[in-house]
């Protein structure tokens, strides 16, 4: 995520948001910036790469004098990393600047029309409208033109805004993504997350959606989006820096465990608009979309895990014929290429060796190359012909959560796309798919309150030696990222397998005892996965069953029951494998190991 930093005091204002920012380098970002009013006008420095560069430029904020300022690190969504994409945002008459954390939905429109009112653009980034609408309504009061702003406005912001006609103020709104307000005897402050100003004091107000504050070096003044003044309690903070930087996490795999809600919510809800998936920003038309008579997604670890899924949902909606393939195989079975088919390279970092040459060889063979990444202006993003990002934000710990999670989600958008150009779905099931994946995040959140219930469970077998994980279908899919989670953090050895081929060899292994996992979310296959059940409970095995809330009578036949909520079928998978992630964390924690780094594990391969 974006990481921003503000202050306004008695002291030099540009070191203390450089601290600030530094501070939130952990967020990751791939630009920074910083506007300090010098006592006649908003001076501006920016530049790509890492802070210390912008420390350099401004030889830690010497050349940019002033008490009132507002920084930022940039995690690119809307255009790549470059000097003229980081914030701070300033309009043509250097006369009000912005940094934003968020995502604006309707800066498209909202573009469209500034710029036929006359506004230029520099930028290719969403944030660049806040800027000139603000301009479009300031009329000598700050707030009026925020408070216009936020209504017209849709998606995510946390703001810090500074005017020049009201240089003793900076002022700061937000909705959807965190901004907090500090107080000191040297001044208020704000900062996207308290390591930036935990130095400096541990009194701070959290702001709530659509609140606006204006900050003093004496006074902090809270407003409603209606521009009424309220009244906010300050919290006084009790955590050291480091727990900090995790928001108050253990580690960061867990804080990025529960950030799925927000990152599924920030990955689908700009792409759904009047009741339709609208996917404009691929460089796809509608008519290559109904061209493809295939699809191959190639990629590695859990971004091919997510490819299995997406190939059960495009086929089961969209009837396309889908292959997955694990990319270190696949450039080197002689595939055989066909201009029909479209290519979908998966990749959180987009800097994955074996998918990034699997890229070049679809590409060089003629086909039409879709990356689905989450690193903005990463290789994989840049050489491929489109790009649908997920904007998870970045993904710290070494193994993945939030970024998996929207890489099923965006299967899922292209799954229902599909269908709906091919006809292979009636608009009636296009309408309930659609209602129930925008109910997906508000179910993960449910499904994250029950961590003790996991956490119980995952205690008791610390010492396991196997584990084997079973389901059919999608829930098979679900099952090799469960195993493969529970693997890389715990180092226990597991399996995923197909629940139907275990009497084809491998039930030979059970015995007395083997922990199984059953995932039994597929109705359709229900009784058939209930029967594997039972073949493993035969032979000895322990088995903690993961099913829905109407299949109560799972406790007939498993000896530990985990229940999700209901959604459809296509879509179990976001949902069963948020206990599935929880189980992973709670036994690598509980055998006390290092969480978010494992052994023998880099974040990005980009080796062979
Ligand atoms: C998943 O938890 C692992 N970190 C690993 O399997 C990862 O998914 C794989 O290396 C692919 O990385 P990418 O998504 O960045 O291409």
């Amino acid at each position: 995520m974006c990481g921003i930093a503000g202050y306004i005091g008695k002291k030099q204002a540009a070191p203390i948001i450089l601290d600030g920012l530094s501070r939130l380098e952990y967020r990751g970002y791939d630009s920074a910036g910083i506007a300090v009013f010098d006592g006649e006008k908003i001076r501006m420095q920016k530049a790509t790469g890492r802070l210390r560069i912008l420390e350099e430029m401004t030889q830690h904020g010497a050349t940019l004098p002033g008490v009132a300022g507002i920084g930022h690190t940039r995690w690119a969504t809307h255009g790549s990393p470059s000097d003229v994409n980081a914030h701070p945002h300033m309009n043509e008459e250097n006369s009000i600047a912005v940094v934003h954390n968020g995502i604006i939905e309707n800066y498209a429109q909202l573009k469209q029309k500034l710029q036929q009112k006359g506004y230029k653009f520099a930028s290719e980034t969403d944030t660049e409208v806040l800027v000139h609408m603000l301009t479009e309504y300031y009329h000598g009061d700050p707030l009026e033109a925020i408070e216009k702003v936020m209504h017209r406005v849709e998606g995510s912001y946390a703001l810090g805004i500074l005017f020049l006609d009201h240089p003793h103020h900076i002022y700061a709104a937000r909705k959807d993504s965190p901004l907090i307000i500090g107080e000191s005897g040297e001044g208020r402050f704000i900062a996207s997350d308290v390591p930036a100003i935990l130095q400096y004091t541990r009194s701070v107000y959290y702001m709530e959606n659509e609140e606006i504050a204006c900050l003093s070096h004496a006074h902090t003044r809270f407003f409603n989006v209606d521009g009424e003044a309220i009244q906010k309690d300050p919290v006084t903070i009790d955590w050291d820096i480091h727990a900090a930087e995790k928001g108050g996490f253990e580690y960061f795999m867990l804080k990025e465990i529960y950030e799925q809600p927000r990152a599924i919510r920030d990955t689908i809800s700009p792409r759904i608009k009047n009741g339709a998936i609208d996917l404009s920003e691929i460089q796809i038309s509608d008519d290559e979309w109904k061209a493809f008579r295939k699809i191959t997604i190639v990629a590695c670890g859990s971004a091919y895990h997510s490819g299995v899924t997406g190939r059960y949902v495009l086929e089961d909606l969209a009837r396309i014929p889908t292959e997955v393939d694990l990319a270190s195989e696949y450039r080197y079975r002689n595939p055989i290429y066909d201009p029909d088919t479209l290519v979908i390279i998966v990749s959180q970092s987009g800097e994955t060796a074996d998918s990034l040459a699997a890229l070049r060889d679809a590409r060089s063979h003629g086909c039409k190359v879709l990356a689905i990444v989450n690193v903005v202006g990463s290789s994989i993003a840049r050489e491929a012909d489109a790009v649908f990002y997920t904007w998870a934000g970045p993904e710290i710990a070494v193994a993945t959560t939030k970024a998996y999670s929207c890489q099923i989600a965006a299967f899922y958008l292209l799954a229902l796309k599909l269908a709906s150009l091919r006809a292979a779905i009636t608009p009636e099931r296009f309408r309930t798919l659609l209602d129930a994946l925008v109910c997906l995040p508000g179910q993960i959140e449910g499904l994250l309150s029950q961590k003790e219930k996991i956490q119980f469970f995952a205690n008791h077998y610390l010492a396991t030696e196997h584990i084997f994980f079973i389901g059919r279908g999608i829930d098979y899919a679900l099952c090799l990222e469960a195993s493969l989670k529970l693997k890389e953090i715990s180092y226990i050895h597991s399996e995923a397998y197909a629940a139907g081929e275990l009497k084809h060899g491998t039930i030979s292994l059970m015995e007395n005892g083997t922990l199984v996992i059953a995932v039994a979310t597929q109705d359709s296959l229900y009784p058939k996965t209930v029967s594997n059940i039972v073949e493993v409970k035969s032979r000895g095995a322990f088995v903690m069953a993961l099913t829905t809330l109407q299949h109560q009578e799972m406790e007939k036949c498993a000896d530990y029951v985990l229940y999700i909520p209901e959604t459809e079928a296509p879509f179990m998978g976001s949902l069963a494998i948020i206990p599935l992630q929880l189980f992973a964390y709670y036994v690598s924690l509980g055998r006390g190991l290092d969480v978010d780094k494992p052994r023998n594990l880099a974040k990005s391969v980009t080796v062979e």
